[in-house]
């Protein structure tokens, strides 16, 4: 099947960018990423230096490909009929009520996109799953396809997106692997062929993996298990590190230097955030219940309780350090982003940490490169509404948080400081001739201990 039309369903994080790079690589494709909310197809179409999402790299090539070949659009319906392939990249995150509320995945959105492309098909396609999805996801998409069409062939393939914020554009350039997964049936076989051939443009051919479907939509969930797996060892072991005079950063050398583990993902940190790590690891302990296997849910959940210890235990120095008098006192919050180089602050770290020193009395100046303060204050909001807090606490909450436009300004009169996100600007700044009375909580390590700060500084796993 020649593909001479892409639809991708979902303009966020994984839809813009994964969309942008094969425009650019495959010029003989019209590339169009729809999108149900209107404001952000609209931010897609504006400025450069203000598309929705943040990469670095992302604007040059969207200014390349933009208007040739990839366009931005709020016609669903049109760009599905158009499309002989379409790709669903919306969100998929945890459920917030019903059956499996608080682990299972939420699949409404994919749902959504299932209902339409079934009513807005005129001819056979190939459909995608870009989101990460509970294995098996496929069969309910064929389910729906099939109970809303009126004959057209859908063929379901699994692609499962394996980028990282801040590095996205690097990632897609140059992937370890594409993965897809698809039917044994030739015409299953015909899809996937339609769709390495897209992916050769510029993966080469021996990184390309083709799987049956069930295995693709498992290998994204465990990829992402084992990532987070391997920053819950290390975080955990940083806490071993305090007790015992170790330092977690000679630990992570020593252990990565075996090639059979290797260095990456082995930096103690105040804790994992982002959109996926979290929700994925809670989908496969649901799932993993779901087919009687308690033990396995049990030893996958685990990841998810040392991070919040983590946190906790990162949340708990700092309150202690007040010597249990943190009234009224001033600590600036460094990073909200939940990793450097990116906008994203979903499941940030400096969420949790922030709220439990307002919730402790502390008085908060928050400053992060990327992130504003809308978001910020929606972050916070959107956490106060989980947990059922009074109006009166609510404002008196906001009532203790401050912005400041640069990091510098965090720093006067705070009694406290907490780095969150490792943005390059912190890295850079001179922090041995910073106020004697201040302690710096190093939830990033990104402050080497020497002889003139050891007393002012807390680092994790020291
Ligand atoms: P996102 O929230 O940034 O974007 C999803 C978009 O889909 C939103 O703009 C939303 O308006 C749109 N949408 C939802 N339902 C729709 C519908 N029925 N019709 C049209 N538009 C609709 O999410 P994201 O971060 O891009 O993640 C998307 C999926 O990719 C998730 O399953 C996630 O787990 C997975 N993933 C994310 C990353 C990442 O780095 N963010 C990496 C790999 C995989
Ligand atoms: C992660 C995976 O790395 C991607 O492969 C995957 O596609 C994506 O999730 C997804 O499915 O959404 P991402 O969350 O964007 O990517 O970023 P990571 O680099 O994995 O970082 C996640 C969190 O772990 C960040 O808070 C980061 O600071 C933290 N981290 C990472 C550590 O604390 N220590 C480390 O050694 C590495």
């Amino acid at each position: 099947m020649q593909i001479k039309n892409i639809c991708c369903i979902g303009a966020g994080y994984v839809g813009g960018p994964t969309m942008a790079v094969i425009a650019l690589k495959c010029p003989h494709i019209n590339v169009t990423v729809v999108d149900a909310n209107p404001k952000k197809i609209k931010a897609w179409n504006g400025p450069l230096d203000a598309l929705p999402v943040y990469e670095p790299g992302l604007s040059e090539v969207v200014k390349q490909a933009r208007g040739r070949n990839l366009f931005f659009s709020e016609d669903i319906r049109g760009n599905i009929e158009k499309a002989e392939m379409i790709f669903m990249a919306v969100n998929t995150p945890t459920k917030t009520e019903g059956e499996g509320a608080g682990m299972a995945a939420d699949l409404r959105y994919i749902e959504s996109c299932a209902k339409d492309i079934a009513k807005y098909s005129k001819s056979d396609k190939i459909v995608i799953e870009k989101s990460t999805l509970p294995v098996r996801t496929a069969e309910k998409i064929k389910e729906i396809l099939e109970e809303n069409s009126n004959g057209i062939h859908f063929e379901i393939l699994s692609n499962p997106e394996f980028l990282a914020e801040g590095t996205a554009i690097q990632d897609l350039f140059k992937s370890d692997r594409v993965l897809i997964g698809g039917d044994e049936s030739e015409s299953g076989q015909k899809a996937v062929k339609a769709l390495v051939d897209i992916y050769a443009n510029w993966i080469s051919k021996e990184k390309i993996l083709t799987t049956n479907v069930w295995s693709s939509e498992l290998a994204k969930l465990a990829s992402n298990a084992m990532l987070a797996q391997r920053i819950s060892s290390i975080n955990s072991l940083s806490a071993l590190c305090e007790k015992t005079g170790a330092d977690i950063d000679e630990l992570s050398k020593a252990i990565g230097m075996d090639q059979r583990i290797g260095p990456k993902f082995l930096k103690a940190s105040v804790g994992f955030g982002g959109s996926c790590f979290q929700k994925d690891i809670l989908n496969l302990v649901y799932l993993c219940k779901h087919y009687g296997l308690d033990e396995v849910a049990e030893y996958w959940h685990q990841v998810i309780k040392i991070n919040d210890y983590q946190k906790n235990r990162f949340v708990q120095k700092i309150i202690e350090g007040f010597e249990k008098d943190i009234q009224g006192q001033k600590i600036a919050i460094l990073g909200w982003a939940f990793k450097a180089n990116t906008n994203d602050s979903r499941g940030s770290a400096s969420i949790y940490v922030s709220n439990e020193l307002l919730a402790a009395g502390a008085v908060l100046k928050i400053y992060d490169p990327m992130v504003d303060e809308s978001r910020i204050r929606m972050d916070l909001e959107i956490l106060w509404e989980s947990q059922a807090l009074t109006k009166k606490e609510i404002e008196r909450r906001n009532a203790s948080i401050f912005f400041v436009n640069d990091h510098k300004s965090a720093l006067i009169g705070s009694m406290a400081v907490a780095i969150l996100t490792e943005w390059e600007e912190f890295k850079n700044y001179p922090w041995d001739s910073i106020s004697q009375a201040a302690k710096i909580y190093d939830g990033r390590k990104i402050i080497q201990k020497n002889k003139f700060n050891v007393d002012k500084i807390y680092s994790l796993g020291v």
